[in-house]
């Protein structure tokens, strides 16, 4: 049994007597979440050369406090060209790391396992903050006037039809970028973070690798699955290698492009078991984005079955995310066995304290240890 298995088991056997619900403990190698609720990655817009600054600290901190299991630093460039958008998060220096530290630390203090996404933006980076965009139709990619650089990716083929064409990576420059990645490992971990999150859906630099709708290689990071992957598979080896074996390790995958000819949720549970031999613990699993134009079937909870199949087909523990707004709704995701952790992104922007407002709606409790970390009599007020 590998020691991702035993890890799952582990898991899972600690609430054996009763099955998991919203509100029971997850334990993965050494770290336990006090509930099965996480913040998802959510880009902030809002750093200068990729510092983490106050206002990551209180956005992130209020969810800690909010009573989250887990909190998941936004997309953090392992280079500066890594970043979608110049005012995007980084972690590709050392001097990014004691802001980062502080970071962790405060959201640790309050019970919440601090948790930080690792990125390369590839051929959908040097865009324009989404804040300075004046309208909708105005054009999103950053000239170099402008600030903006060439993205990278795995073939010259942009994003969006007619936008501008990326520099198609050699092998030496792959091989570059994948030690980026390690690098930032190493200083998520000297920051204090508990919980590590590869970037490897959305589009970005890892899935343009492996979908076939964004990789026309024709060398070994090309062509057949086993080359597709070979990018997200080296990197994730390099990373393992840096990252505690007692700490988890999650990747994020887009588990289906939704598009006939693309990556499928099949794919994605034989990556997955690929990953989990290499000592990967949890696959996030949100899906899309991968090509500009395609278009998708939102709905609540619309991403679940994909958590669900990868979950089953590989033996993995899965997070669901995406349209999961209500308290039902995400205990049951968790209670029928579809993921072992729910991630909610625009819900825990409108209401920080969602974890106690479910709490109150399941009448549940917080979770463990939650009202020994937590402010006296808080929860009354909330
Ligand atoms: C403002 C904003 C920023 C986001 N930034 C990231 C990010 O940094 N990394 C990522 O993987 N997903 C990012 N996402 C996607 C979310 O993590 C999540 O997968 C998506 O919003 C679906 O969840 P929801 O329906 O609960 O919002 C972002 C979403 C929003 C709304």
């Amino acid at each position: 049994m590998s020691n991702t298995v035993n890890k799952l088991a582990e898991a899972t056997e600690s609430t054996q007597d009763s099955p998991p619900n919203l509100f029971s403990p997850l334990t993965i190698g050494k770290v336990t979440l006090r509930n099965r609720i996480g913040v998802s990655p959510m880009c902030q817009y809002a750093s200068v050369d990729g510092f983490a600054n106050d206002w990551h600290l209180v956005h992130l901190g209020s969810r800690a406090i909010g009573g989250a299991g887990l909190v998941i630093v936004e997309a953090s460039g392992v280079e500066a060209r890594g970043r979608i958008c110049p005012d995007d998060m980084g972690i590709y220096k050392d001097e990014h790391i004691d802001m980062l530290r502080k970071i962790a630390e405060f959201m640790e203090q309050y019970g919440a396992v601090p948790g930080i996404q690792i990125a390369h933006a590839g051929r959908k980076a040097s865009t324009k903050n989404p804040w300075k965009i004046g309208n909708r139709h105005e054009k999103q990619e950053l000239s170099d006037a402008e600030g903006g650089w060439q993205p990278v990716a795995p073939s010259a083929v942009p994003f969006t039809p007619g936008g501008r064409v990326p520099h198609e990576l050699t092998i030496a420059e792959i091989k570059e970028i994948q030690l980026a990645f390690q690098s930032a490992a190493r200083r998520a971990l000297q920051a204090g973070f508990k919980w590590l999150e590869i970037h490897g859906a959305h589009g970005y630099l890892l899935n343009s690798f492996y979908s076939p709708l964004a990789n026309f290689r024709t060398d070994e990071y090309g062509g057949s699955f086993e080359n597709r992957i070979r990018m997200i598979v080296e990197t994730t080896k390099l990373v393992r290698e840096v990252w505690p074996a007692d700490l988890p390790l999650a990747v994020r995958l887009s588990a289906s492009d939704w598009v006939e000819g693309g990556w499928t949720v099949d794919d994605s549970a034989k990556l997955a078991k690929i990953l989990k031999d290499l000592g990967v613990d949890l696959i996030d699993c949100s899906s899309a984005y991968v090509r500009a134009g395609d278009h998708y079937a939102y709905g609540p909870g619309w991403q679940v079955p994909l958590a669900e199949t990868v979950r089953k087909e590989a033996g993995i523990a899965t997070a669901a995310v995406g349209m999961i707004t209500d308290a039902k709704q995400a205990d049951d995701i968790i209670r029928q066995g579809k993921a072992d952790i729910v991630l909610l992104a625009r819900e825990l922007m409108r209401d920080p304290y969602w974890p106690y407002h479910a709490a109150r709606a399941l009448e549940a409790d917080l979770g463990i240890n939650a009202k020994k970390v937590l402010p006296p009599n808080y929860s009354y007020a909330i």
